[in-house]
């Protein structure tokens, strides 16, 4: 069915996109990323001979046409411009070189991938900047943030998806469906229906809600409360390895030092805390179990060190079981050490979520705010009538 899709993958890392496409039957014709480990996995896996390593800048000019575009970018500090109001320079980072990718290519679909408090750093106006550059582009925008514990994956990890599709005067949501409308008032619903009532990104100067969608300059957000199509949680138990070897258990100066941990046994997010040092925050110090989901997994060296308790065990996951958590197979990035693994794993995009974004824009199920917009637009006006009455010193100097 999308044997005729072409899609491009910028910093590919190890290729969460990639393998979505390959499932969907999209061809993938161009990736790049500037990390030698990487490239590695991506090359041996993927057989892609239009896989590039290095610099994205260096190699705008290669990309060829393609339909879709896809890319977890890294998030950087936009510079304060100062020109307009709450609105930060994106000039000179790698989101740029997206928007210059985009304008070039026109590709008909984007899907960008981010972390959450992308929509809330610098008092929302980093993802005021991404939204505005995004649509002015031609594209209807849309956001959602979402959660790889809700595709059937151990996980407590929240990434915020943003897509584009061919803007028309059409309001249409792909990233959400009629039942996360249920708690929505009508007021909302049919402001968001009619584009007269969107805000201007230019002037939001605070966090953006959990959904939105934006079309030249303007935006309208919501918290939706819930998320129609979650999949029963998976717990962390159901992916372990059976018997891992010793050299993944706790060092002696460890569990010394874990002596003076207090037993606090409380779900959190999903996650199950053990044992945590006096005070609790210091997440290096915090014995979890295996009842629930695994808090977040990054890229950073420390966090790959994080303690479990695994029946008598106390260990830190293996590479196998962080590829089992973030989706991906688990001989994905054998062609490393087991030590430069996790932080390709960390980094990485769970295919499960790229795979159901691209479906929803692909397959065309939306949900189309213009059609009901007539509806929508009566009910809003009844119950502003009063104010559409002639204002009586108006109508005497006529
Ligand atoms: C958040 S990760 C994306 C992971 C990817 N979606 C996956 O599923 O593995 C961001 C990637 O951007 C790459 N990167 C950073 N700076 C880059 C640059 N200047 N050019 C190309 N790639 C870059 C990093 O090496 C990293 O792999």
């Amino acid at each position: 069915m999308n044997d005729s899709l072409k899609a491009v993958e910028l910093f590919a890392g190890i290729g969460g996109f990639r393998l979505a496409c390959d499932r969907l039957g999209i061809e993938t014709v161009w990736a790049n990323d500037i990390d030698a480990n990487a490239a590695k996995v991506y090359r041996k896996k993927s057989h892609l001979s239009n896989f590039v390593k290095g610099d994205i800048w260096q190699f705008l000019d290669e990309i060829p046409p393609h339909d879709l575009l896809t890319a977890g970018f890294p998030c950087q500090p936009f510079s304060s411009a100062g020109k307009k109001l709450g609105i930060c320079d994106p000039r000179g980072t790698l989101f740029e070189a997206i928007v210059k990718i985009l304008k070039w290519r026109q590709p008909q679909y984007f899907v960008l991938e981010n972390v959450k408090r992308l929509l809330s750093m610098q008092g929302g106006s980093h993802f005021a900047a991404i939204l505005d550059s995004l649509s002015r582009l031609g594209y209807l925008v849309e956001w959602r943030l979402l959660n790889a514990a809700n595709f059937c994956l151990p996980q407590n990890r929240e990434r915020i998806v943003i897509v584009g599709t061919p803007n028309s005067s059409r309001i249409v949501s792909h990233l959400a469906t009629s039942e996360d409308f249920t708690g929505v008032s009508i007021e909302k619903s049919a402001a968001l229906a009619n584009f007269s009532f969107w805000n201007p990104i230019e002037s939001h100067t605070k966090k953006f809600k959990a959904w939105g969608m934006a079309k030249n300059g303007k935006f309208y957000d919501l918290d939706l409360s819930i998320f129609s199509e979650a999949q029963p949680l998976v717990k962390l138990a159901e992916i372990l390895e059976a018997n891992p070897e010793a050299s993944f258990d706790f060092t002696e100066d460890t569990l010394e030092r874990l002596k003076s941990s207090v037993f606090v046994n409380k779900l959190i997010n999903g996650v199950r805390v053990l044992y945590n040092q006096k005070g609790g925050s210091r997440m290096g110090y915090t014995i979890y179990g295996i009842d629930g989901l695994a808090p977040t997994l990054t890229s950073t060296t420390s966090r790959h060190y994080e303690r479990y308790q695994v029946g008598d065990r106390y260990r830190r996951l293996t590479n196998i079981e962080y590829a089992r958590i973030q989706g991906f197979p688990d001989d994905r990035c054998d062609c490393l050490s087991v030590y430069n693994q996790y932080s390709l794993y960390g980094n990485a995009f769970p295919p499960q979520m790229a795979s159901w974004v691209i479906r929803k824009l692909i397959r065309e199920e939306s949900i189309d705010f213009s059609e009901t917009s007539q509806q929508l637009s009566f009910l809003l006006l009844r119950r502003y009538e009063p104010f559409r009455e002639p204002i009586p010193e108006l109508s005497r100097w006529n």
